[in-house]
């Protein structure tokens, strides 16, 4: 950690990874975002899984292996795991092991019949995933618009890594935040209760107390706006004033006006997201979408190898 956020720090744009939003606090936070009104995407999925959940069944056909990247709370794959028929296993992969023994546990004592196999790892890294050989595929499962977070080569890159673990007959649930309205978006992370931007604020917290850095916390603004050309909403954390911090006993200076990029959270056209599919080798199967038609949750199979 230490290294990386240097470096994004001492970069002439400075950027920090949104995977360090992450400590316990940031989590918190962003669970609570994901119960807020204007925070549409949590909500807009889980309408689509709930209607959907019996025709992703069908899709996925019986006896898999259910791969889910990021597990997180645990909550969204309860709907799969009610619905599939006889799934052989569930790999929650997460980068918290306390959460993720939390969450296999109670899964255990909620689906006997299933595997349950927890997984700590930074999905965004190569895996060496569990076989089990009484399972007839593999079906990856990625909700959350969690694509959304990867630069555009990364998204290509973890998707070609995606489809390589479930090999050639195998399939992957994927949810897609849509490119929308701009102001509904920038509502999406700039909420009035100021949620987003104490999650936002709370990275400096973090690198307060893990790298003994010294951010005045009133001395930085949280900002999110829509890049229309890029189509991705940016998150930054802005310098209100000029100042030197420091940072791991490095100091690092700031220009009033200047911003940390801490996150991009991309939004996917119909294009874009075809393209992004094929690149990987997978065909899309089926999409569904919520009734204002904000989201996506998209049924991707692999397509024969040729790659
Ligand atoms: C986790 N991820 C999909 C969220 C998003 O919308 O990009 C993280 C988030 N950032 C601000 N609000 C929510």
């Amino acid at each position: 950690m230490r290294e990386e956020v240097l470096a994004g720090l001492r970069a002439p744009r400075k950027a920090l990874s949104p995977k360090f939003f992450y400590d316990a606090r940031g989590a918190a936070l962003f669970e609570r975002i994901t119960t807020l009104e204007a925070y549409y995407p949590t909500r807009s999925e889980l309408a689509i899984l709930e209607a959907r959940v019996g025709e992703i069944a069908a899709l996925a056909g019986p006896a898999v292996a259910l791969i889910e990247y990021g597990s997180g709370a645990g909550q969204k794959v309860r709907l799969l795991l009610d619905a599939l028929d006889a799934p052989v296993a569930y790999v929650p992969i997460d980068i918290s092991g306390e959460q993720l023994e939390r969450v296999a546990a109670s899964l255990r004592d909620d689906y006997p019949q299933v595997d349950i196999h927890p997984y700590r790892a930074d999905y965004t890294r190569p895996l060496e995933l569990p076989r089990f050989p009484m399972a007839r595929r593999r079906v990856a499962f990625f909700p959350g618009s969690t694509i959304g977070n990867f630069e555009p080569t990364a998204a290509a890159g973890f998707l070609r890594r995606v489809r390589r673990s479930v090999e050639d007959n195998g399939a992957m649930i994927i949810g897609v935040d849509r490119r929308k309205d701009p102001a509904v978006l920038e509502r999406a992370y700039n909420d009035e209760a100021g949620v987003t931007a104490a999650f936002n604020l709370n990275l400096l917290t973090r690198l307060n107390r893990e790298l003994g850095a010294t951010f005045d916390l009133a001395q930085f603004r949280h900002q999110a706006v829509f890049n229309d050309e890029a189509s991705r909403i940016e998150m930054h954390l802005e310098s209100l004033t000029d100042q030197v911090v420091t940072v791991a006993g490095v100091a690092i200076s700031f220009r009033a006006g200047e911003t940390i990029w801490t996150e991009s959270s991309y939004k996917y056209d119909l294009p874009r997201l075809e393209q992004l599919a094929t690149d990987a080798g997978f065909r899309i199967d089926q999409l569904w979408t919520d009734p204002d038609q904000r989201f996506w949750v998209g049924f991707l199979a692999a397509a024969p190898a040729d790659h």
